[in-house]
């Protein structure tokens, strides 16, 4: 692959001090030089979907940061047993866009309390919008609040090497 591989990361959720935008944030840290890591931070500016042919300018910027990204890296947390609905409101935004997330190796770390529905939902989603999950991309941290410090960094060495794996597991598939 010639030039720097774009990865674009999205946090589920909205809070300013989320886990899941730490964890995010640690990913960000971590990738190698090769890859530019730009997250994305206007969820919020998603209007709610309404399967309309006019597609609203908010959706339009999101879809173009999709497409031109070699591979998305999604950290969310679980809201009254499920994805944040902000979410899963952009993405249903995207199901009709054939370049936004065909085939597009995907990575996916749930952090939250519990968090098994809603990774085990998103990673539905991810299949319904025809992304490419690979072996390894999939990380659920629950318990998150005991794995980060007051400065959100991950406390454990067994975590942190499982974010690293998650990031490999990506950019392997990226590479292929
Ligand atoms: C309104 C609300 C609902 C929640 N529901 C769940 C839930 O159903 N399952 C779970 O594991 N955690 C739940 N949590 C806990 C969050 O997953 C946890 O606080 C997580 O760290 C929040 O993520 P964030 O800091 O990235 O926003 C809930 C938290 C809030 C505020």
């Amino acid at each position: 692959m010639k030039g720097k591989i774009k990865i674009l990361g999205i946090s589920g959720s909205l809070r300013s001090n989320s886990s899941a935008s730490a964890i995010l944030n640690i990913v960000a840290g971590l990738v190698p030089a090769n890859v530019e890591f730009n997250i994305y931070n206007r969820l919020a500016e998603v209007p709610a979907f309404d399967d309309s042919s006019e597609i609203p300018a908010p959706v339009v910027h999101f879809i173009k940061l999709l497409s031109e990204a070699d591979g998305v890296f999604f950290c969310i947390p679980e809201y009254a047993f499920g994805v944040p609905g902000a979410l899963k409101n952009a993405l249903d935004w995207t199901v009709s866009s054939s370049t936004a997330f065909p085939d597009k190796p995907v990575a996916l770390i749930t952090a939250a309390t519990g968090g098994d529905k809603a990774h085990a939902a998103f990673l539905l989603t991810l299949k319904a919008i025809s992304s490419k999950i690979p072996d390894g991309a999939t990380l659920l941290l629950s318990f998150i609040r005991s794995k980060l410090n007051e400065k959100n960094e991950v406390k454990d060495t067994a975590t942190l090497n499982s974010i690293r794996s998650v990031i490999n597991s990506l950019i392997g598939s990226i590479q292929n």
